[in-house]
C-alpha cells in the first residue's frame, strides 16, 4: 500500500496565504504519516526571494518527504531561479521500492500565466514513461497547470498550450495518475485508463465561491485507488475509486 498527500497552492505571501490553515493541515498530514508529499506548484504568491525563505522554513515541518514543482506564481520575478536554489530542481523524477515511479514537470514560463510542457521536456517525458511501461511501474505525472479544463473556473485560460499533446502521451501510456494544481478546484478526470486528479489550494484565500481549502490523499493498494478529498477544517469523504488495470 502506498499513501500519497497531494497538497497544492499554499501562495506563502503577506496577502494570501492563511498561516493557521497551514499549520492545521501540517499536522493533519504529519498524523497521517503518508509515504511521500506532492506539492504542485504555487508555493509562492510572487516569486520573490523572501517568500521561498518562508515556503523553505513551513515545508520543514512536514515529516515525510516532500516533492515538490513550480507553479506560474512561483516563476515570477526570477522565482524559477530562486525555486532551484531553495527548493529544488524543477523537474525530477524518483522511483519508490522498484514500483511506483513518480515524474514531476515544469509547466510554468517566466513571468506568465499560460502552462506550457514544450518539447524537450515533453520528450523527456515520453523516455521515462517507456520505462515505466517496460517496468510495469505504476506511474504519476505531477505538473502545475491542469491539462483538461476543470469545472467551475470560468472562462478557460490556462489549459496547457500543448495540452493535446501531453495528453495523448499520458493517456497512451496509460499514466495511472495525473496530478495538478493551478485552479483552486478540487477535480476527478477519467481519461481512457488514466485518472486526472486536481486539488485545491491548501491554505490560499484565493478560493472560488464555496470551495474550502482542501488536499488530496491517494491511498493506492494492489486492486485499487482511492482518492480522498480533505478539506482542511472541514469535510474529509471519499472523492473517488478506482480499479487498478480493470477500469
Ligand atoms: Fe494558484
Ligand atoms: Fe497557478
Amino acid at each position: 500500500m502506498t499513501l500519497i498527500a497531494h497538497i497544492s497552492d499554499l501562495h506563502v505571501s503577506k496577502s494570501d496565504f492563511d498561516e493557521e490553515m497551514f499549520m492545521t493541515a501540517v499536522t493533519q498530514i504529519n498524523n497521517m504519516q503518508p509515504d511521500m508529499i506532492i506539492l504542485t506548484g504555487d508555493l509562492t504568491n510572487n516569486g520573490y526571494y523572501t517568500e521561498f525563505e518562508q515556503v523553505k522554513r513551513y515545508l520543514a515541518m512536514f515529516e515525510a518527504p516532500l516533492f515538490a514543482i513550480p507553479g506560474n506564481h512561483d516563476a515570477r520575478n526570477l522565482g524559477y531561479q530562486t525555486f532551484e536554489e531553495l527548493i529544488g530542481e524543477r523537474s525530477w523524477k524518483l522511483t519508490m521500492d522498484d514500483q511506483v515511479t513518480v515524474i514531476g514537470l515544469d509547466s510554468s514560463s517566466p513571468d506568465e500565466s499560460k502552462g506550457h510542457v514544450g518539447t524537450p521536456q515533453h520528450m523527456w517525458l515520453e523516455h521515462q514513461l517507456d520505462e515505466c511501461v517496460i517496468n510495469d511501474n505504476f506511474s504519476i505525472v505531477s505538473l502545475h497547470h491542469h491539462v483538461v479544463s476543470i469545472p467551475q473556473t470560468g472562462r478557460e485560460r490556462n489549459v496547457l498550450s500543448d495540452a493535446g499533446d501531453i495528453l495523448k502521451t499520458l493517456t497512451t501510456h496509460e499514466v495511472d495518475l495525473v496530478l495538478s494544481g493551478h485552479k483552486h478546484v478540487p477535480n476527478i478526470w477519467r481519461i481512457n485508463n488514466t485518472l486526472i486528479v486536481n486539488a485545491g489550494s491548501l491554505c490560499s484565500y484565493k478560493l472560488r465561491g464555496k470551495n474550502k481549502n482542501s488536499y488530496n490523499v491517494y491511498n493506492i493498494t494492489d486492486d485499487e485507488i482511492e482518492i480522498y478529498l480533505n478539506e482542511v477544517k472541514g469535510e474529509k469523504f471519499l472523492f473517488g475509486k478506482y480499479s487498478r488495470n480493470r477500469m
